[in-house]
């Protein structure tokens, strides 16, 4: 399995709560390692362009108020099968429904304040790693 790299966020109800280390060492002790990092507060604009792909769900208003609520921390993650690694540890949308000792099930609060986003696909990691990172802050 090749190396990959893949996109992760720490969400504003996680940062405002002070999760952002205990996220990043559940990410570390995974294999993951950070590549890049920066603390953002996005704007809407920012927030309705990152998830264009979900505008005519009914919860879109709500995703777009949360992800303004406060800080996030954006990353980029690299490692072996770095994707479906990512997406293992973060557990399933709803922290409800997602595997006991992932980040969801032990950090999130509801299916909207979900603490972390993790690329699904090859092609969504490269598209929202450039959303977010020029390829100069990305350190290998
Ligand atoms: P989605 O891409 O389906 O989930 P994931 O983050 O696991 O890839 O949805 C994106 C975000 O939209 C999700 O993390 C939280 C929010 N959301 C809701 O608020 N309500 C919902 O019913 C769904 C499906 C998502």
């Amino acid at each position: 399995m090749a190396i990959e790299r893949t996109f992760s966020m720490i969400k504003p109800d996680a940062t405002k709560r002070n999760l952002t280390g205990a996220i990043t060492k559940m990410l570390e002790d995974a294999g993951l390692r950070v590549v890049a990092s920066k603390r953002v507060w996005m704007s809407r604009r920012e927030a309705e362009g990152f998830y264009a792909v979900h505008k005519e769900r009914p919860f879109f208003g709500e995703l777009v108020d949360t992800m303004t609520s406060g800080p996030t921390v954006v990353q980029v993650l690299e490692g072996e099968n770095a994707i479906a690694k990512n997406r293992e540890i973060m557990g399933a949308t709803n922290p409800a429904q997602a595997a006991e000792g992932t980040i969801r099930k032990t950090h999130a609060l509801s299916i909207g304040e979900n603490s972390v986003h993790g690329s699904d696909a090859p092609e969504t990691a490269k598209i929202e790693i450039a959303y977010w990172f020029a390829e100069t802050e990305i350190v290998g």
